[in-house]
């Protein structure tokens, strides 16, 4: 008898039994569900998400429209009301850094090894780069590749009592997320390492989701005028309001870990279609909210003369390019977002967890959210 990996979608089912129940959950077998047995494992069908649209998000002087799969109602609702907003005030502006993604690669060793396997890893950095770079050489015709390594030793501590030995590695990944090519690397530096350090054992070799190599920035003007006749009241009240939230949330790791909440919601939402890993999204841009040791916001506002400046600093590990991209719909998402460069992909993100924040911020200190939630769902 066949594997349970090794059947189709439909004898899946079959072996599973409860045809109905099973039709309910993952939905009818289609031409589409063969596509879908290639992307994952033990499939047997999908399970959809409502597909929301803003229809208008003027990013770096270009309007997208962005597809947004999310079953709460009121974070697309939110998104559409701030993009009017920020389109009337000339758009969203954005920076994403030179992405770079790091690698842990791991191993024990007596103190006195420890210290021999840091200073032989200085020595042979350039070799080591080489065999990193050798794993992936379309990486580095596109300009990307390893570029830096160093070297740290973990003293013992009370809950372990072992030396670790941690070299990491740098990679700048161009267009793509690069996880794959970042953790290939990884494992032949550390296949390079056990056979060339004495006392040396190997532990583990994987790339951090720390993404402080891959921030990206982005940024709204707001006058007062415009928030005004927005809101349909005194704009620099409603500015000072939002900055007032801000600051709360500096203050209140508790209110911070929301904050960012709101802002995680726009950015799944976009990602999602766009066939991105939400959860190395939110794993780096909850490690860079708690950085200082405490849960931080990742928007900030500062009040001008006549307008509220609006930004957002986050880091954000988007692939452009990958395989991902064979999925049609993932494609079709970013044809429909209108999304042609890596930049754009993390502006476009960037873009929507700064609208996203400032649509919650701006309902949270005026009417609340219930009236929005509630407007929406006695609509359903
Ligand atoms: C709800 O999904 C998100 C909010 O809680 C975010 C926030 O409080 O800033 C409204």
């Amino acid at each position: 008898m066949s594997k349970f990996y090794e059947l189709m979608p439909g004898a899946r089912r079959q072996q599973l039994g409860d045809m109905e129940l099973l039709e309910r959950l993952a939905g009818p077998i289609t031409s589409e569900t063969s596509c879908l047995d290639r992307m994952s494992e033990n499939v047997i069908g999908a399970w959809r998400l409502p597909l929301g649209v803003v229809p208008s998000l003027v990013v770096d002087g270009r309007s997208h429209r962005i597809a947004m799969a999310t079953e709460e109602p009121s974070v697309v609702a939110a998104a559409c009301r701030v993009s009017r907003l920020a389109n009337a005030c000339g758009g969203i502006t954005s920076h994403a850094d030179r992405p770079v993604t790091a690698a842990q690669i791991m191993g024990c060793a007596s103190p006195e090894c420890a210290r021999d396997a840091v200073r032989w890893i200085g020595q042979n950095v350039q070799m080591l780069l080489e065999t990193a770079n050798r794993c992936d050489p379309a990486l580095c015709a596109s300009g990307g590749g390893a570029f830096a390594l160093e070297a740290q030793i973990l003293e013992p501590a009370p809950d372990w009592p072992e030396t670790f030995v941690v070299a990491k590695l740098f990679v700048h990944t161009s267009d793509a997320m690069g996880a794959n090519a970042v953790n290939t690397m990884a494992e032949a530096l550390q296949g390079e390492l056990s056979r060339s350090l004495s006392g040396y054992v190997p532990g583990m070799a994987i790339l951090t989701n720390d993404g402080a190599g891959r921030m990206v920035h982005a940024h709204l003007s707001i006058p007062y005028a415009q928030f005004g006749a927005f809101a349909h009241c005194e704009g620099r009240d409603i500015a000072v309001r939002i900055a007032r939230a801000c600051a709360f949330a500096q203050r209140s790791p508790e209110r911070a870990v929301t904050h960012n909440k709101g802002i995680l919601n726009g950015i799944i939402a976009a990602a999602l279609p766009l066939g991105q890993d939400t959860r190395a999204l939110s794993a780096s841009i909850l490690h860079e909210a708690h950085r200082t040791g405490a849960h931080k916001p990742l928007t900030c506002a500062e009040l001008r003369e006549d307008s509220l400046e609006f930004a957002i600093h986050l880091p954000l590990p988007a692939g452009f390019v990958g395989g991902f991209k064979k999925n049609p719909s993932v494609a079709a998402a970013f044809a429909f977002d209108g999304i042609t460069s890596y930049d754009e992909l993390c502006a476009l993100l960037s873009a929507i967890g700064l609208i996203q924040n400032l649509g919650a911020l701006w309902a949270l200190v005026t009417e609340g959210i219930q009236a929005g939630h509630m407007r929406l769902h006695v609509r359903k």
